[in-house]
């Protein structure tokens, strides 16, 4: 097992009504609040009203119409009132998008300068506001970790900034908040969680607890995603799904393993920042694509294990074969949950493919410690592949 370091320092409280824990968590930190969220859904489900309840007694400041993919412009707003109001510390309330944006907006209160800068190096996070997370959407695991991917539409960019003190201080997740998310983010969002245990399980070498872990989460969510999308209130299969979403990006799924480049993360970005898809929907086309360019003699085992454990294919037959299955097996549960096959039918054309190429290449971690090394070339074909 290789050396790790696994720090994650966020106090999750998991359960209905779990928001009603917020008005004791924040006590210590002061009075004067910026409530952060999205589009309205939160107002829709009745969460604004109960969260404005806890918050009884602060002075309350507010940042709405946090987009998803949240843009630049929407965090510079939030840190001008930060500024401004002398802000104690911020509510965050929504999917991944607003805890995205809340923590740079979190680093930005402090920083002298366009938090835009803080995502294109993080080095320059210093002091941060401290913020809270009530989660409406199982998908990213921002709730339980240090990063969040902030676009800028004059660039075309999304990028991430990550730093320890940016895990939020408490996330309440209580998944009944998820009964209104609608069939299509409902599968954008497991599809998100799959990925980012792709990311982590599919490397050169596990080991038997987290390949474990891995696991469990792939079988949860596949076994999950059908029945919260039949029965959008069936509270054991949105409980099953906001947890696996908080173990699945909070490096917990990585601890001891070979390190991951996480490629699909990479590559999707890029897809999102030029063609605002959801992050979700991207993930899913793209990586049965990768799954094929990443099979080989050498990694074909690998694979074959995910389709022995995860989807209960015959241990005996050759690796290839169970391999190619379980890769066409993922494909099709991504169907399965209303998901396109291909980017064409989101919006994508192969116009920006070149430019998505080389800001990988430039912005993201090296794809050549990828399970079977991704180059320029390699990167250009899952996204024609996907196409
Ligand atoms: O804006 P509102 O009205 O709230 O509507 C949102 C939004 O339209 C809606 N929604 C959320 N909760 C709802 C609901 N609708 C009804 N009922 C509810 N309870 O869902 C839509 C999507 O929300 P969003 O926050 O954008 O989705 P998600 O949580 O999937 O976040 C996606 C963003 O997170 C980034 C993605 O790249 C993308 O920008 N990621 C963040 C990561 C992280 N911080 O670690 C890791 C991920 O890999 C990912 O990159
Ligand atoms: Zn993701």
């Amino acid at each position: 097992m290789q050396a790790f370091t696994l720090y994650l320092p966020t106090k999750l409280v998991f359960g209905k009504d779990s928001v009603t824990g917020l008005k004791d968590a924040i006590a210590p930190y002061g009075k004067k609040v910026l409530l952060t969220y999205g589009g309205g859904s939160i107002k829709r489900i009745g969460l604004y009203d109960k969260v404005l309840e806890q918050l009884a007694g602060c002075e309350v400041f507010e940042l709405s119409g946090i987009e998803p993919n949240p843009k630049i412009g929407s965090v510079r707003k939030g840190v001008e009132i930060c500024k401004k109001e002398g802000i104690d510390f911020i509510v965050a309330v929504g999917g991944g998008s607003v805890i995205d944006a809340t923590k740079n907006i979190a680093a930005g209160a402090f920083y002298d300068g366009d938090p835009w800068d803080l995502v294109l190096d993080s080095g320059k996070i210093g002091r941060t506001l401290p913020f809270f997370a009530v989660l409406t959407l199982a998908a990213t695991g921002s709730e339980y970790d240090g990063a969040g991917v902030i676009s800028n539409p004059e660039t075309s960019e999304k990028l991430f900034l990550g730093a320890p003190n940016l895990f939020p201080v408490a996330s309440f997740c209580d998944p009944s908040l998820t009964y209104s998310v609608p069939a299509w983010h409902t599968a954008a969002g497991a599809a998100d969680i799959m990925s980012h245990t792709f990311e982590q399980y599919l490397v050169a070498e596990g080991n038997t607890v987290t390949d474990g872990l891995c696991e469990a989460v792939l079988r949860t969510v596949i076994e999950n995603t059908p029945k919260a999308i039949a029965n959008p209130e069936d509270y054991d299969a949105r409980s099953e799904l906001m947890l696996a979403s908080s173990f699945g990006c909070c490096g917990l799924l990585s601890i001891g393993r070979t390190p991951s480049p996480w490629p699909c993360h990479g590559i999707e970005h890029e897809i999102s920042a030029f063609h605002d898809i959801t992050h979700g929907a991207g993930l899913a086309i793209i990586t049965p694509h990768w799954m094929r360019y990443s099979l080989t003699e050498e990694t074909a085992p690998r694979f074959a294990q995910y389709g022995v454990r995860v989807w209960g294919l015959d241990a005996k037959a050759p690796a290839m074969e169970t391999a190619l299955k379980a890769i066409e097996k993922t494909a099709e549960f991504f169907a399965s949950i209303g998901i396109p096959a291909h980017l064409s039918e989101v919006g994508v054309t192969s116009e920006h493919f070149e430019a998505m190429a080389d800001h990988v290449i430039a912005h993201w971690y090296p794809l050549t410690g990828a399970i079977r090394p991704i180059d320029k070339a390699g990167i250009l074909k899952i996204l024609t592949d996907s196409l």
